[in-house]
């Protein structure tokens, strides 16, 4: 069945992949990210498919006028694809709350205003489901991930109690967990990056998780890196701490700046 969906985040790496699948798949897409020329150039490439929603999710107003766009056109949202997202590490050294703020207000304020107006939108669509893009990194405390786990293993949690809230209205919600996927955001990273997956690897997998007729509540890849995160936060808490002390060890060592 073709979905009207509403994809943020689409400009660019896994969302950017994402929108090419579902779009191949023929669904409608209404895309939103602030580099518009990406989003433009799938318009023209499905241009019967594509309702463009650009704009800043970090600021109320705009995701306010996003949402009134696509009640405008369609009306109504049956997916929402809160995306969007931004990383950058801690130096401990030099630790950097506005660094902090600039994360958490990206990954897990600006996707609660999504939220807002999704929501809306999906009380009125067909069979509603709401994924959020989460990371693995909430698993697990890693190095340097202090801003960026914290806003996902955040964005996690709103997404899980939302789960329970929105079931009696019929809301099915999914978190997404990826583990890493070469995109424009991990291309900065100076540190290896275990079992990375191509962006439209990535994208495939998720979509085709997302259409089971039986919603799944977490979409989580690649599986022996999710295992190994789980397994390793079942550990005491000082033997995590003595292992993550010697990732720090083994970054410095190979050169990286952590
Ligand atoms: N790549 C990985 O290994 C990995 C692993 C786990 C989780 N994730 C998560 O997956 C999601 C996508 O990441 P990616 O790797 O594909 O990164 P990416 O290539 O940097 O894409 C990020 C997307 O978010 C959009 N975005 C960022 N800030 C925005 C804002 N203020 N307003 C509107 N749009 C904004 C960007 O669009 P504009 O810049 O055009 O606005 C872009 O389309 C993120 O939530 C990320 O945390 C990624």
């Amino acid at each position: 069945m073709k979905r009207r969906i509403w994809l943020t985040g689409a400009s660019s790496g896994i969302g950017l992949a994402l929108a090419e699948e579902l779009l191949n798949a023929g669904h409608q897409l209404a895309l939103t990210a602030r580099n518009l020329e990406p989003l433009e150039a799938l318009d023209q490439r499905f241009p019967r498919q594509v309702l463009l929603a650009p704009g800043d999710i970090t600021d109320p107003d705009q995701v306010k006028g996003i949402g009134e766009r696509i009640a405008q056109v369609w009306g109504a949202v049956d997916t929402a694809i809160l995306n969007a997202g931004t990383c950058e590490y801690i130096d401990a050294t030099r630790f950097d709350a506005q660094l902090v703020e600039r994360v958490v207000r990206t990954n897990l304020i600006a996707t609660s205003y999504c939220i807002q107006e999704a929501l809306t939108l999906l009380r009125l669509g067909q069979r509603p489901h709401l994924v959020g893009v989460a990371s693995s990194v909430a698993y697990l405390p890693l190095t340097r991930s202090e801003a960026y786990g914290a806003s996902k293993a955040g964005l996690r949690y709103l997404f899980r109690s939302l789960r329970i809230d929105l079931a009696r209205e019929g809301i099915d919600v999914t978190v997404v967990s990826p583990g890493f996927v070469d995109t424009p955001l991990t291309r900065k990273n100076d540190f290896p990056m275990p079992m990375s997956w191509p962006a439209p690897k990535a994208a495939r997998f998720i979509a085709q998780r997302l259409k089971k007729n039986r919603r799944p509540m977490e979409v989580a890849f690649p599986w022996p890196l999710i295992l190994s995160l789980k397994l390793l936060a079942l550990l005491p808490e000082r033997l995590q701490l003595a292992l993550g002390k010697r990732m720090v060890r083994d970054a410095r060592q190979s050169g990286s700046s952590a």
